[in-house]
C-alpha cells in the first residue's frame, strides 16, 4: 500500500526533472539533495500522517530550522536556566515550536472530528495511535495530548531526514560508480519492467543488488554517525569497568569503516560484501550499526529501506547520471551525516 504512495511522490519529482532535461537538449543539472528532502518530507505526510504536502511542509520547515538550532548550540557550554532567557534563539526556537505543535494539533483535531462523526480515525500512522489510545468505552486514554504530539514530531523528523541523506548518498556512489549503475538498472528493468510499470512492493523485495548497494551507503555514509547510551548500573564493557550514570558514546561512521571487521577494503565502495545477507558482511554479525541492533533499532528501517528502492527504481528508469564537476566532498554532520555544499548531478534522459 506504501510503496504506492512512495512511486507516486517519486514521480512527480521525476516529472519535473524529465521537464528540465527536454527543454535541456536532453541532460539536466539537478541540486538532488534538496528534493530528497522535500520528497521524503511529502512521502512521511501522506504515509503516516494522510495529511497534505502544505501542512506536512510547514511542519518539515520549523523542524529543519529546529535542527540547525540544536547543531549549532550542541557544542556551547550550558548554563543552567539559559533555556528560559528570551535570548533571539530562545524565542525562535520558542516559536518554531508553537508552529510545529499548532500544525500538528489541527491535523489531530481533525481526525478526532472525523471519528465522532463515525467515519474513524483512518488507517496511517496517526490514525492507528489515536484509536489504539481512544481504547474502550470507560477506559482512560494511555497517552496524553503532549505524548501523541511529541511521537507526531518523532516520526515526522525521523522518517524523513535520514532517508533522504540515504538517497543522496546512494546516487552519490551510483554517480561515481558507473558500473553498479548500469547493474542496478538491469536488475530493476527485469525485476519492475520498464517506465509506466508500476512498482509493487513484491518486485521491490526482489531487487537483491540494490538492496546490497543501499547497505553499502549506509555503512559509508549512515545518516546517524553516533549513538550515545547513558549506563544504568554498574558494568563492564570489553574488559573496562563503567560506573553508573556514565554518558557513552558509539561512534558508528568510525566503527563502519574498521579494517578489523570489515576487512583491507573497509573504506571502499563494495557492495559485493552484502552478497549473503547483512549478519554475514563483516567478522562480527552486528557490525552494521547504521539503523542500530537491539530493542532501540530503528522502527522505520523497513519503510526506509522501501522508500528508497521505490525512489532509486524510478530515477534508474528514467535516467543515467553522474556527479558533476562543480561537486565538493564535503561530508557534514548535521546532526545528520549530509554532504555540505548539496549534491550537483547531471541527469541523461534515457530513451
Ligand atoms: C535511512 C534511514 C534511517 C536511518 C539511518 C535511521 C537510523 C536510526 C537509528 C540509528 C536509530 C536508533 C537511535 C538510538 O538508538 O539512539 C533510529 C531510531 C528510530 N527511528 Fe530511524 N532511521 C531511518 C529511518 C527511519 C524512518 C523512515 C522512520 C519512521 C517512519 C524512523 C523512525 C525511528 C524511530 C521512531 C526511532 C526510535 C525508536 C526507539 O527509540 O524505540 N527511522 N533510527
Amino acid at each position: 500500500m506504501m510503496s504506492k504512495t512512495m512511486e507516486e511522490c517519486a514521480a512527480k519529482v521525476i516529472r519535473e526533472w524529465e521537464a528540465r532535461a527536454m527543454v535541456a537538449g536532453g541532460v539536466a543539472q539537478v541540486e538532488v539533495g534538496q528534493q530528497f528532502v522535500e520528497l521524503t518530507a511529502n512521502v512521511i505526510s501522506h504515509t503516516a500522517f494522510g495529511s497534505s504536502y502544505k501542512e506536512g511542509r510547514e511542519v518539515f520547515e520549523a523542524q529543519r530550522e529546529l535542527q540547525y538550532i540544536a547543531f549549532s548550540t550542541i557544542n556551547k557550554v550550558h548554563v543552567p536556566g539559559l533555556e528560559y532567557v528570551p535570548t533571539n534563539t530562545n524565542v525562535r526556537r520558542w516559536q518554531l515550536n508553537r508552529k510545529v505543535r499548532s500544525t500538528l494539533m489541527a491535523i489531530i483535531d481533525e481526525r478526532q472530528t472525523a471519528a465522532k462523526d463515525a467515519k474513524g480515525y483512518g488507517n496511517d500512522l496517526l490514525g492507528l495511535m489515536l484509536e489504539a489510545n481512544a481504547g474502550k468505552e470507560g477506559q482512560r486514554a494511555i497517552m496524553s495530548m503532549d505524548d501523541i504530539v511529541a511521537e507526531c514530531k518523532t516520526f515526522f523528523f525521523a522518517g524523513h531526514d535520514t532517508t533522504s541523506h540515504l538517497l543522496t548518498w546512494a546516487i552519490f556512489l551510483l554517480g561515481t560508480h558507473p558500473e553498479w549503475q548500469r547493474k542496478l538498472r538491469e536488475e530493476v528493468l527485469r525485476e519492475c519492467g520498464g517506465v509506466g510499470a508500476p512498482l509493487h512492493g513484491d518486485a521491490l523485495n526482489k531487487l537483491k543488488l540494490t538492496t546490497m548497494v543501499l547497505y553499502e551507503t549506509l555503512r559509508l555514509y549512515g545518516a546517524v554517525t553516533m549513538l550515545t547510551r547513558t549506563t544504568t548500573t554498574d558494568m563492564e564493557l570489553g574488559g573496562m569497568k563503567i560506573p553508573k550514570g556514565t554518558s557513552t558514546m558509539i561512534p558508528i561512521a568510525i566503527m563502519h569503516r574498521d579494517e578489523e571487521v570489515w576487512g583491507a577494503d573497509a573504506g571502499e565502495f563494495n557492495p559485493d560484501r552484502f552478497r549473503d545477507g547483512v549478519g554475514r558482511a563483516a567478522k562480527h554479525p552486528s557490525a552494521m550499526l547504521a539503523f542500530s541492533v537491539g530493542p532501540r533499532a530503528c522502527i522505520g528501517q523497513d519503510f526506509a529501506m522501501l522508500e528508497a528502492k521505490a525512489t532509486l527504481a524510478t530515477i534508474l528508469r528514467r535516467f543515467e547520471f553522474e556527479v558533476a564537476p562543480e561537486y565538493v566532498h564535503a561530508p557534514a554532520d548535521f546532526l545528520t551525516l549530509q554532504p555540505k555544499c548539496g549534491l550537483p548531478v547531471l541527469l541523461k534522459l534515457l530513451e
